[in-house]
């Protein structure tokens, strides 16, 4: 062959593969190049390099010059698209950028503590520092406990089959269960009064809170599950003015501002004397619920000397602390699940 006819095959395959590596724009075109030029077996380099033993012997070294130049345009072209097809990171299947930071995100929704429980942490922190600990009671509970040892007797109409959710036990449906083997929805957290005596000399001083079931019609003001705070001081020497120093700290500390403490005479068969106690809030007097002193049948119930130790308890609505402070005008709406009303919280 002559020399003039390899140079010129030489350039034009050099020239052919220089373009090829410049037009690859993704690792699979760059490899069909890289096979078609520089392939170890069938590439078009390893052929022309073969047909050097044609070319004249006095020409050769003029040849194989040509043919190392020729080498290294070829390699130079191939680094350059590969390191463009690397750094890309381009496939055939990904044209644009990966990622479009001008895109809307995806909003996450984050969940809010309820504002019951929001507000039963609050009270809990706020009898904390008087002093109260706080402890918890089974919502299912037995006559002893809701009824009988808090000095309601048996004709009581507060155990009326109507007023409460009595259960079925044991296959009988619940006006088939006797009175001591009868379970029910507490009415009331007073129950917990009885099981913390039961369970502790005094002196005790609790709160608890929780809920209670009575089987009122749902309105505005009534639900037939709701929460109570109760609480209980027993030590020797307690009294009826620190009964009402306690209530009025709490409801200055919850409300905020000097909240005024009015005490209604009452009854209630658990206490003696016992009040309704209001709180003079933005000049409206507003019932927060019942109290009184521990009778002394009730400490004998659960074992305590009624001469050796005194002591008051209370009842407060949660729900009604928590719509007074946010403005809640409907007791429903706490329980409706809906998130526009619970997103305010
Ligand atoms: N348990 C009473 C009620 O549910 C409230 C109360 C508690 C009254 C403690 C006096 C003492 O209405």
């Amino acid at each position: 062959m002559e020399l003039q006819e390899f140079v010129a095959s030489l350039e034009s395959l050099a020239l052919q593969a220089e373009k090829a590596f410049d037009n690859a724009n993704s690792a699979e075109e760059f490899e069909a190049a890289r096979v078609q030029f520089v392939g170890a077996r069938s590439g078009q380099m390893k052929a022309i390099q073969k047909e050097l033993g044609s070319v004249q012997a006095e020409s050769r070294p003029e040849a194989g010059k040509k043919l190392n130049e020729a080498k290294n345009r070829i390699q130079a072209a191939l680094d350059a698209a590969q390191v463009r097809v690397d750094s890309s990171g381009a496939s055939t299947k990904v044209t644009g950028p990966l990622l479009d930071p001008t895109l809307p995100g995806t909003r996450r929704h984050l969940g809010r503590v309820h504002p019951i429980t929001q507000t039963i942490e609050h009270l809990k922190e706020i009898m904390g520092r008087l002093g109260f600990a706080v402890v918890e009671g089974p919502e299912v509970e037995d006559t002893w406990h809701n009824f009988i040892a808090l000095n309601i007797p048996e004709d009581h109409p507060a155990r009326d089959p109507l007023d409460n959710f009595y259960l079925s036990v044991a296959g009988k449906t619940a006006v088939d269960v006797n009175a001591d083997e009868a379970r029910l929805l507490r009415s009331q957290t007073s129950t917990v009064q009885i099981r913390v005596m039961e369970a502790n000399p005094p002196p005790v001083r609790i709160i608890s809170l929780g809920r209670v079931y009575r089987p009122d019609p749902a309105d505005a003001t009534h639900f037939p599950m709701f929460h109570q705070m109760e609480g209980l001081w027993i030590e020797r020497g307690v009294n009826m003015a620190q009964l009402k120093s306690v209530l009025r700290m709490f409801a200055t500390s919850y409300l905020g501002g000097d909240v005024t403490i009015r005490f209604r005479p009452s009854f209630f068969p658990f206490t003696e004397p016992s009040v309704e106690a209001d709180f003079l809030w933005n000049d409206q007097w507003i019932e927060f619920g019942g109290a009184g002193m521990v009778d002394p049948n009730v400490l004998k119930a659960v074992g305590y000397d009624p001469e050796q130790v005194t002591g008051f308890a209370f009842g407060l609505g949660v729900e009604r602390l928590c719509m007074r402070r946010h403005g809640v005008l409907d007791i429903r709406d706490l329980y409706r699940n809906d998130l526009r009303f619970l997103h305010q919280f």
